[in-house]
């Protein structure tokens, strides 16, 4: 069904097909100028842990999810790795990181869901700390396979996260279509 996209074992098959060739390798090229190798990053929304893998040859990762089967997904896939159920707006956990990444998952997030996600991100990241986050570019939102899709600007982005971030760079890049994406690196106030 629609509203458990992400979470039944069909739609996690289908994503991992469709998105095989996709990674936000780009992404973590930006990202490793502002984030010393060996860095302790946290990445939200793993998914099939494409960006996982790749952040894994330059930096202690752990990745995470709060969807139980591309949890199943990632741990039959890399045995001897740790990966957490986490959710986020929440994010449930005691440990602190020096950075925390994710690459299209944060758009899953209503203002006020993005806003708690923020503050919480600020809690757990480390002084002087990385957040590095992909959006998709647009205005509105809407609903897509079931799922709440918040488009963002400059604007609105900034805004979230000037009372906890400096932001870095907000950097429109291409994912299918030209300027359809948005990285926001930003460093811990
Ligand atoms: C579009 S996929 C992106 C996956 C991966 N980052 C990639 O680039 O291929 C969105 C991912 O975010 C996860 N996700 C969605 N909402 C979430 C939430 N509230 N907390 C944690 N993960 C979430 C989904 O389960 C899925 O793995």
């Amino acid at each position: 069904m629609d509203e458990e996209y992400y979470k039944t074992k069909e739609s996690v098959e289908e994503y991992i097909e469709l998105a095989k060739d996709v990674n936000g390798s780009e992404l973590i090229e930006k990202l490793k100028k502002v984030l010393p190798s060996n860095s302790n990053i946290l990445e939200i929304g793993s998914g099939p842990g494409s960006d996982w893998k790749i952040l894994n040859k330059s930096f202690n990762v752990i990745g995470s999810d709060n969807s139980s089967e591309f949890l199943k997904h990632l741990i039959a896939m890399y045995p001897n790795d740790e990966f957490l159920n986490l959710d986020a707006v929440t994010i449930d956990t005691n440990r602190t990181f020096d950075c925390i990444y994710s690459n299209k998952v944060l758009h899953h997030l209503k203002d006020k869901e993005l806003e708690d996600s923020i503050k919480r991100q600020y809690r757990i990241v480390k002084s002087k700390g990385i957040i590095c986050h992909s959006f998709w570019k647009g205005e509105d939102f809407e609903i897509f396979k079931g799922l709440y899709v918040n488009y963002q600007n400059e604007k609105k982005l900034k805004h979230f996260f000037k009372d906890y971030f400096e932001i870095i760079s907000i950097i429109s890049y291409q994912e299918f279509e030209e300027g359809d994406s948005l990285l926001v690196i930003g460093k811990k106030k």
